[in-house]
């Protein structure tokens, strides 16, 4: 097998020539393992001997690297930047990975314990990955870049090191790899590198938990591409976990939506996870009648909504068959804003879809209005009601499912659980929020309502609260604050 393999900076590495990079050829076909660890300050990344390398971008190449966070000021330098590739797409569909000389690197800690966070570089999942890091946990992130940036690695490491210089100890390691989680060899091989025999001969794995958040999430593009949702968020799944169950990893946290209630919010002005169950459930109703449900979910609009119906529905059977898995079902409602560092956003490929995605855009210039879907729905300003919910309290609510399912404290194998405020407001208030905060008109103009759209989706999210013992803590506004400083601060676009 051909590895070669280039370093950031000079520091020396034991086995390997003193050059910026080189190649060795074994002579064997051996498969890549993927064991990665960095001496502090040095930045590496590697993939798999180019025969595993694949054109298609959805099977991207293997490409891991482990990093703690960066130094503090005034003690060693900062890393040299491992990418310095600018975040067009083009670009990092080009990116070069180089392979490492494994037998020149020390193996992965079998002694830490790591978190496996699938679509980790994107919105919520680096959200999730800091707030995991700020915890203590160690992060493996695996991601496609399909809808993000590489770059975004650097600055989950940066806003960590901010922390820990703030509060002190020291800051957990991060390790990423850039690929497809439906690539099961990769990520069999991946796996393997965090497996350990014990003294009995069993193997062990130090990830002891998995949050997943890899899929495709636009309801419009999942109506005009439904097999593409399917392939992604239901295919992907029924492998992913699969493997992870012959790893014995059973502990995972899926990424659900209020999208499973479809129209129900039409009849229901507050949702509850006993409005989409997958096994028959009751429950006491506020004026005190016990209600009985059937399973499955009614009214559902879109594929995407699909997918995260039958995403749970797999995981709800998986759990009946084998209560050794522990996994939540976490159903997030409208996610907004940014982490208070200003260092992370939400930062799609392409032309977003979601309000606020949007309505940044307008105010950076890069779209010259914003489109408001409806403004005749029977809300009181007409358009349509949403819980908005501050995106550090969705990564919070993973630490919390996390923390609860390693306690023992998740009352079934598989539970569902609304992340939202239990607090409506409309997208006129939003837009009335964004312009407030930061003092400039947005220029919108009235559509006719998009067709998968729903009227009113707001939480009820008294279960979290009680069992998990979380509750979202930020309000829109906070929100709105932490996203203009986001954009004054990195100056975007035209600001
Ligand atoms: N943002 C929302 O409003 C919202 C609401 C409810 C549920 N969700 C769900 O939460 C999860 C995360 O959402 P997000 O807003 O962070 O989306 P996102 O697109 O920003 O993040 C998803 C990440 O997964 C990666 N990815 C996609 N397919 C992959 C694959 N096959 N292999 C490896 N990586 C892959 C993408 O590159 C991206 O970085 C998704 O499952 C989404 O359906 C999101």
């Amino acid at each position: 097998m051909k590895s070669c393999w280039r370093r950031a900076g000079l520091v020396p590495i034991a086995g390997l020539p003193n050059a910026e990079r080189g190649c060795i050829d074994d002579g064997t076909d051996a498969p890549p393992t993927v064991t990665l660890c960095f001496p502090p300050g040095l930045g590496l990344c590697r993939c798999p001997s180019p025969i595993l390398l694949r054109n298609s971008f959805l099977s991207l190449s293997l490409a891991v690297m482990t990093l703690s966070c960066p130094p503090s000021e005034g003690s060693s330098p900062l890393p040299t930047p491992l990418f310095s590739a600018p975040s067009t797409p083009e670009t990092e569909r080009d990116y070069d990975c180089f392979d490492l000389a494994l037998a020149a690197l020390p193996p992965v800690n079998a002694a830490a314990q790591y978190i496996l966070v699938t679509g980790g570089l994107g919105y919520i999942g680096s959200h999730t990955a800091l707030e995991l890091l700020k915890t203590g946990y160690n992060v493996l992130l695996v991601d496609n870049l399909s809808n993000s940036y590489r770059e975004v690695f650097e600055r989950i490491l940066q806003a960590a090191k901010q922390h820990y210089e703030r509060e002190g100890g020291p800051c957990p390691q991060a390790e990423l790899a850039c690929m497809d989680y439906r690539d099961t060899p990769a990520m069999r091989a991946l796996l393997a590198a965090h497996t350990t025999q014990d003294p009995d001969s069993t193997p062990r794995s130090n990830i002891t938990g998995v949050i997943h958040f890899a899929a495709y999430k636009e309801v419009h593009d999942s109506l005009r591409n439904p097999l593409k949702y399917y392939q992604n968020n239901i295919s992907g799944l029924v492998d992913f976990v699969a493997l992870l169950d012959q790893h014995h990893i059973k502990t995972f946290i899926f990424s659900s939506s209020a999208n499973v209630y479809g129209t129900q919010s039409a009849t229901h002005p507050t949702l509850r996870e006993e409005h989409c169950v997958h096994r028959p459930e009751t429950y006491c109703a506020p004026d005190g009648q016990l209600m009985a449900v059937e399973q499955g979910c009614t009214g559902i609009t879109n594929p995407y909504g699909r997918t995260k119906f039958f995403g749970e529905a797999i995981l709800s059977d998986l759990a009946a068959s084998d209560p050794s898995w522990t996994i939540l079902g976490l159903r997030y409602f409208n996610p907004v804003g940014c982490d208070a560092s200003g260092l992370l956003a939400e930062d799609p490929r392409g032309t977003p879809s979601n309000l606020v995605p949007v309505v940044v855009k307008v105010l950076t210039g890069e779209l010259l209005e914003l489109s408001i879907y409806g403004d005749d729905w029977t809300t009181p300003d007409g358009t349509a009601i949403r819980d908005f919910i501050h995106v550090s309290d969705v990564a919070r609510g993973h630490i919390a499912a996390l923390t609860a399912a390693q306690e023992g404290r998740v009352v079934e194998s598989f539970r569902t659980f609304n992340l939202g405020t239990g607090c409506g407001h409309s997208v006129a208030e939003v837009v009335a929020a964004m312009e407030t905060v930061s003092q400039r008109a947005i220029p919108r103009r009235t559509a006719g309502r998009r067709p998968g759209d729903v009227e009113s989706c707001v939480a009820i999210a008294d279960r979290a609260a009680v069992e998990l013992g979380w509750k979202a803590e930020r309000s829109l506004q906070d929100a709105c604050h932490d996203l203009w400083r986001h954009l004054r601060d990195g100056k975007a676009g035209g600001l």
